[in-house]
């Protein structure tokens, strides 16, 4: 979307209204949430999606992979931006560049609890510093045209749970949304998220409120929407080989009666549709090393999983593809499946 379309767009209804009507966002996830995954989920009804997280250095210090991560595509919107930094300049310079792209929000990476971000003060490690914190949204609030909004976690350890510190430092400075995964740091993903936090945060907070943590089902969805009246949820791992989550969600929503149950054809069809997707955007050879993870997901119901991603990575060409995954369907056979979102370990990161 050009920049005057994104203005005309911006006139009708906010950003931050668009997040609220998906009612379902795709969050976002380093190394996974790249133009071919968005435009699976998008296909499959995701109507609000954000890049992976950016670092502000990667970008300051002219690193090709990171500027690749700010490339906009009209059929992929729309789509926030999320960046993660510790320093006020560098994150109003990068922001301010994103904004010149024609992202229409610019999201604060105050979450992540990867030990090479939090060591350099960034992700989670901002929550840490509420008035730190609050110096760098007052900033990129006062520079930018676009709103901001915040995605945090419930604290950096059990001990010193402040996120309602830190959401109010947000809110007084002009952030237009939270998003919140009631997780400390410590925590990682381990155990459940604790979405009574959310529920306080949302009674608390003048501004809209999204929650993110274990939505895996549209049941859940629903369930966590109900629970804190939260504005809309994040969807992170349930999309993970499963971008039909988005459609489930809205048939839940709206009361439609919906049938999960697919057969192996459609799951074939959908791998690979995102690997054409992949080798527009990454090429052919790289494909088949991004497209490992996914494909992994996309099969995680099946037995012995081991043994046929052995097979895959003999792969070397779309053709040996196809063929892969016709043997595959033919030794399964094309029995319905039904196929519910699932709990997917993260990555460490
Ligand atoms: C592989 C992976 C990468 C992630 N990368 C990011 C990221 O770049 N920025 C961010 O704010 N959160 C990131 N997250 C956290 C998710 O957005 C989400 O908050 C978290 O996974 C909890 O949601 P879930 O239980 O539905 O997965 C990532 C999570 C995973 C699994």
């Amino acid at each position: 979307m050009d920049t005057q379309a994104a203005i005309n767009r911006a006139q009708i209804i906010t950003p931050i209204e668009e997040m609220i009507r998906a009612k379902a966002i795709l969050a976002p996830m380093s190394g996974v949430t790249d133009f071919p995954f968005r435009m699976m989920a998008r296909k499959h009804g995701c109507k609000y999606a954000f890049t992976e997280m950016i670092d502000v250095n990667g970008i300051v210090y002219k690193n090709r992979k990171s500027f690749r991560l700010l490339e906009r595509n009209p059929v992929d919107d729309p789509l926030a931006v999320q960046l993660v930094g510790q320093d006020a300049d560098k994150l109003v310079h990068v922001a301010r560049l994103c904004v010149e792209k024609g992202f229409e929000l610019v999201d604060i990476n105050a979450g992540c609890p990867a030990r090479k971000v939090v060591k350099c003060g960034k992700g989670s490690a901002l929550m840490k510093d509420p008035v730190k914190f609050a110096r760098i949204i007052r900033k990129l609030v006062k520079a930018l045209s676009v709103p901001v909004t915040v995605k945090i976690r419930s604290g950096w350890e059990e001990e010193n749970l402040n996120y309602l510190e830190v959401v109010r430092a947000a809110e007084s400075e002009g952030a237009s949304a939270v998003c919140v995964h009631p997780r400390t740091k410590d925590k990682m993903y381990k155990g459940k998220p604790d979405h009574e936090i959310t529920q306080k945060i949302k009674m608390a907070s003048k501004i809209p409120v999204f929650a993110s943590g274990n939505i895996f089902t549209a049941d859940d969805a629903a369930r966590v929407l109900e629970e804190t009246g939260c504005d809309a949820v994040f969807v992170a791992r349930g999309a993970l080989g499963h971008p039909w989550i988005f459609d489930e969600i809205e048939n839940k929503l709206s009361g439609t009666e919906d049938d999960n149950s697919m057969t192996f054809e459609d799951i074939k069809d959908a791998i690979m549709e995102h690997f054409f997707l992949s080798v527009g955007y990454h090429g052919e050879k790289m494909s088949f090393k991004k497209m490992y993870k996914h494909i992994t997901w996309y099969l995680k119901k099946k037995k012995n999983l081991d043994c046929i991603m052995k097979e895959y990575r003999k792969i070397e060409t779309l053709e040996d593809l196809k063929e892969f995954l016709e043997r595959l369907q033919l030794r399964e056979g094309n029995k319905l499946e039904l196929l519910r979102a699932q709990h997917v370990s993260a990555p460490t990161l």
